[in-house]
């Protein structure tokens, strides 16, 4: 048995799709195990053109950033929740720049659906006092339907009745909601059942038991590589709650949102931006509200792959980090975007948090105490060298390695791989 996990260990955009395409290359199967269409991983694979090879990013939102070698099958696991028309459009996309997806991408029979109303029903609750800043794609009231029990499932789509049953159930009670609570425009049943209905015959070919499926790989020994979206502090039980997603892209969600049992994980790798990076609201200590904040989004081309929106940029934070690679169980880290601190003159990196004026341990995950506490940081020294073009860790200038060492020295991980560019061949691993 053996599955590594790949998990964002900040608050996602940490390059993990960077990563896992990198990686896919020595596995069998690639495997998203939750979140849905509010995921952006972007993958940029060279590509033959008339003037030889250049490159083609693409922003992979529910597929699987493996699905870019051709021998990998990807898996959309239970815990993710799809929205069909998201899925038929990126499918669509890959097909049409010459993806064969043919036998290589399986949906889960027991993954939910995010309907109409989740979209209008997150976009509502964002225009409300409390809003999280959400990516407006329904995941939370989509995760809302799974656990009340209400929720429509992919297996759904295939059995017309059932369908029907459920959406009208669904939409009755929701446009309930809309109408009385939000005093909102409302939704036509027989719209959304015609336009659902359709789907049946397009996602067929792909849905089937994923977690039997890989069981079954497992047994014939097929490596499996578990792609987790978003980040550690992002998670619904583990991050910085209410400013969160509603899954659990921890580790521990990889089991879950696959169907497979704990004892067939064998590693779990973070993914770390060397500096930190936040969309949304919420907490977020080292944020650089300032000159330097600006030249990180700039330099480091910080603007959200799903929504577009300017990613909020700061400092490397090593005692939230130390706490997601607790929760996680992070054993070995891939640093990205290191080029991006090339210019700097001195790089901050956050060491300690005290609370009125005592040292605290441990990362208090609690919006009050996030936003009361003081902040220790250590001073490096910069660079002031280009990486990009290092393809070898020994390469890289001595303070950069200074730089990354000492992450590795205070979180007690091993550093795998560091990553100087967007570009597969940009990728140092460290032996
Ligand atoms: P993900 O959601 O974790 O997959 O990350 P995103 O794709 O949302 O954001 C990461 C961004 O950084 C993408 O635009 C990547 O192409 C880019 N990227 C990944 N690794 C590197 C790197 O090492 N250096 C630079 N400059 N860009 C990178
Ligand atoms: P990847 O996989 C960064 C953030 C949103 C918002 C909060 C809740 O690309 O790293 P949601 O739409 O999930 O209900 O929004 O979570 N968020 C992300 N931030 N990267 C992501 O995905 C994110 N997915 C959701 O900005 O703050
Ligand atoms: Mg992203």
């Amino acid at each position: 048995m053996s599955v590594q996990i790949i998990v964002g260990a900040q608050w996602g955009d940490e390059g993990k799709g960077k990563i896992v395409d990198h990686l896919s290359e020595h596995v069998d199967i690639v495997a998203r195990y939750q979140g849905g269409a509010n995921a952006g991983h972007t993958v940029v694979i060279p590509t033959k053109g008339p003037n030889g090879i250049t490159t083609r990013e693409y922003v992979l939102h529910l597929i699987p950033s493996g699905i870019f070698h051709s021998h990998v099958t990807c898996v959309i696991g239970n815990g993710v929740v799809i929205d069909p028309v998201a899925l038929m459009s990126e499918i669509g996309q890959l097909q049409a720049a010459g993806v064969d997806l043919h036998g290589r991408l399986l949906v889960s029979h027991n993954a939910h659906l995010i309907m109409p109303y989740h979209k209008l029903l997150d976009s509502i609750r964002e225009q409300g006092e409390n809003k999280i800043g959400t990516t407006g794609r329904g995941i939370g009231p989509a995760y809302i339907d799974k656990y009340t029990r209400t929720g429509i499932r992919v297996v759904d789509l295939l059995n017309r009745d059932v369908l029907c049953k459920k959406l009208k159930q669904n939409i009755e009670e929701k446009n309930e909601l809309l109408k009385n609570i939000y005093r909102s425009r409302t939704l036509d049943v027989d719209e959304i059942i015609n336009e659902y209905q359709e789907f049946d015959k397009k996602i067929d070919q792909y849905v089937t038991d994923t977690s039997a499926y890989l069981h079954n790989a497992l047994q014939k020994k097929k490596k499996v590589l578990a792609e987790g979206a978003q980040g550690a502090f992002l998670d619904v039980d583990h991050g910085t709650y209410p400013f969160v997603t509603s899954s659990s892209p921890t580790s521990g969600g990889a089991c879950t949102g696959l169907g497979i049992p704990p004892t067939s994980i064998t590693s779990v790798t973070g993914v770390v931006k060397a500096y930190s990076t936040r969309v949304g609201n919420g907490p977020f200590p080292t944020e650089q509200l300032n000159e330097v904040g600006e030249r990180l989004r700039s330099t480091g081309g910080e603007y959200g792959a799903t929504t577009g929106r300017p990613r909020r940029c700061g400092w490397l934070d090593l005692v939230s980090l130390a706490y997601s690679v607790r929760v996680n169980g992070i054993e070995r880290i891939a640093i990205t975007k290191l080029d991006v601190l090339d210019d700097f003159d001195e790089i901050n990196v956050c060491t300690g948090y005290t609370l009125n004026g005592k040292r605290i341990t441990g990362f208090p995950t609690d919006v009050q105490t996030l936003e009361a506490i003081d902040l220790e940081y250590r001073v490096f020294k910069g660079w002031k060298t280009k990486t990009s073009d290092v393809r070898s860790y020994g390469k890289l200038p001595a303070r950069a390695r200074t730089y990354i060492e000492a992450i590795g020295k205070i979180l007690r991980t091993k550093i795998w791989m560091v990553s100087v560019g967007a570009r597969r061949d940009q990728t140092l691993t460290v032996r």
